[in-house]
């Protein structure tokens, strides 16, 4: 709060009224990815909170979290391990669901991806109601990795995605606007 650079970052972000349905105020990062100033402060912000806090691995969430997280993991000497829809990956995999607004959907990791006791941030560009995160945070926590935060460009207010977490910490950078 009263950073200049999250101000940027918020005007940087297109809200899409009625997408991808109707009453959804879809928050569009792909204008923030066209404005160089205001992504590399978004890349800025997270590198400076977890360049020494001896993270290993920065995972992130397919789609949107891989158009943050690898920067991040390359600025502070980082992994990056991607965390994908099923039946994408090739290798040996671990599974799991998470329940959406009508449905359920998955997300996989390759086991061999870390280690046990390897300190983990996950990335994502948006959190709503903490269902993708969660899923997230159990797969790292069923290779015996230590989930240290979860960080989002923007967070809904009105969710309670942080019950969600298993306990574990949220960043967020913005609300939307
Ligand atoms: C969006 C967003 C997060 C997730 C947040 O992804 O990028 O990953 O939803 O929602 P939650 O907190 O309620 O779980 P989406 O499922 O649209 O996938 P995509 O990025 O591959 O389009």
């Amino acid at each position: 709060k009263g950073d200049p650079r999250l101000e940027a970052i918020s005007a940087a972000i297109r809200v899409v009224p009625d997408f991808p349905k109707k009453g959804i105020m879809f928050q569009d990062i792909t204008t923030l990815l066209l404005d160089h100033k205001a992504f590399k402060h978004t890349i800025d912000i997270f590198v400076d909170r977890y360049k020494d806090m001896h993270i290993s691995v920065v995972a992130g969430v397919e789609a949107r979290g891989f158009m943050f997280g690898p920067s991040i993991a390359l600025a502070i000497g980082a992994k990056f391990v991607p965390l994908r829809k099923p039946g994408k990956l090739p290798g040996k995999v671990i599974s799991e669901s998470y329940e959406l607004e009508y449905g359920h959907d998955r997300l996989e990791m390759h086991v061999d991806a870390v280690e046990p006791r390897e300190r983990v941030i996950i990335i994502d560009d948006l959190v709503a109601t903490g269902g993708t995160l969660s899923a997230a945070i159990s797969l790292m926590e069923s290779q015996g990795a230590e989930v240290v935060e979860c960080a989002c460009v923007i967070g809904l207010p009105e969710v309670k995605g942080q019950h969600k977490l298993e306990g574990k910490p949220l960043y967020v950078l913005v609300e939307p606007s």
